[in-house]
């Protein structure tokens, strides 16, 4: 059977026309929900994100601030810009794109953003928030991307086996945490598999939700999954292909062409998990921006 194809870009796009009517509800009563993007270097990929969600707040009412400094920045200013976004009343949220310039500690400068301005959710109290299931902190964005694209996919994850392949700080670990809180869009059996896992196969094949957080292209072949399984791909790498408008084309983790026909749903890239990422963040936006509501 053909596996139905989660569409990302169609969720994130309901998911903004949605917020579009709250920020108008929200500056009618004098709230102008702000969000600044921090962009230290040249880093093509990240300057590509960064315009990526800055479009997305527009189109959503949000302002979005530009903080763009040379590679050169210290981490001696980069913490001092940190330290007026903490308090600048017009910015509600912000996040410095990682990566970051190898001389500057990314760890220093999630520690030195307030926790109530992280819509990255990175920081060490959010993550602790997320761990105990306090809803009172932001999801991070990636992780609660999945989730919601599941959710109005239809697919039910309570009690389903959930496979996560990749344990990173950004994708992997966050979205088993949310995964197995109790709550609705959650509720999974959850296994983590990374490289210190023996034959990940033959744990992926239980899976009946494959979640590919590698970074690598074709990581997730057919072989790996099981008949009818729900495969998700976070994955987002350049390949080159010279045959491509900018020399290069995007894909996931995921072999898509054999793995799809197995699946009883997908998700593809570009358009699947990438767009949810975004409108997520600008959801945290919101949630931080509606902090400032009048009671
Ligand atoms: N680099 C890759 N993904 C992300 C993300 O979600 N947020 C930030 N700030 N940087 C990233």
């Amino acid at each position: 059977m053909e596996p139905l194809i989660i569409n990302g870009n169609e969720t994130a796009a309901a998911i903004r026309a949605e917020m579009a009517k709250e920020v108008a509800e929200m500056k009618a009563k004098g709230v102008e929900p702000g969000l600044g993007f921090v962009l230290v270097g040249d880093n093509p990929a990240s300057q590509a994100y960064v315009r990526m969600k800055k479009k997305a707040c527009a189109e959503v009412g949000i302002t979005g601030y530009d903080y763009e400094l040379p590679k050169e920045t210290t981490q001696e200013e980069l913490l001092k810009l940190v330290d007026e976004l903490n308090h600048d009343p017009k910015i509600d949220g912000f996040i410095v794109q990682l990566p970051l310039p190898k001389h500057i500690s990314e760890e220093a400068i999630i520690a030195a953003t307030d926790p109530k301005k992280d819509v990255d959710c990175f920081h060490p109290i959010n993550v602790g928030k997320l761990c105990i299931g306090d809803t009172d902190g932001f999801f991070p964005c990636t992780p609660y991307g999945v989730v919601v694209l599941l959710q109005r996919a239809g697919i039910e994850v309570k009690g389903k086996h959930v496979v996560i392949v990749g344990r990173s700080n950004i994708v992997g670990k966050p979205l088993a945490n949310l995964l197995v809180q109790k709550r609705d869009g959650a509720n999974a059996t959850v296994t983590i598999c990374h490289t210190g896992t023996k034959d990940i196969p033959s744990i992926t094949r239980q899976g009946d939700i494959v979640v590919a957080a590698i970074g690598r292209p074709n990581t997730i072949t057919a072989d790996m999954v099981k008949e009818g399984a729900v495969v998700v791909d976070v994955g987002v790498n350049r390949v080159e292909d010279p045959s491509a408008k900018r020399g290069y084309r995007l894909v996931g983790d995921v072999d898509y062409e054999n793995v799809a026909p197995k699946c009883s749903a997908i998700t593809p890239v570009p358009g699947g998990v990438g767009p949810m990422t975004i409108a997520m963040l600008l959801m945290n936006g919101l949630k931080a921006a509606k902090r400032r509501m009048p009671k």
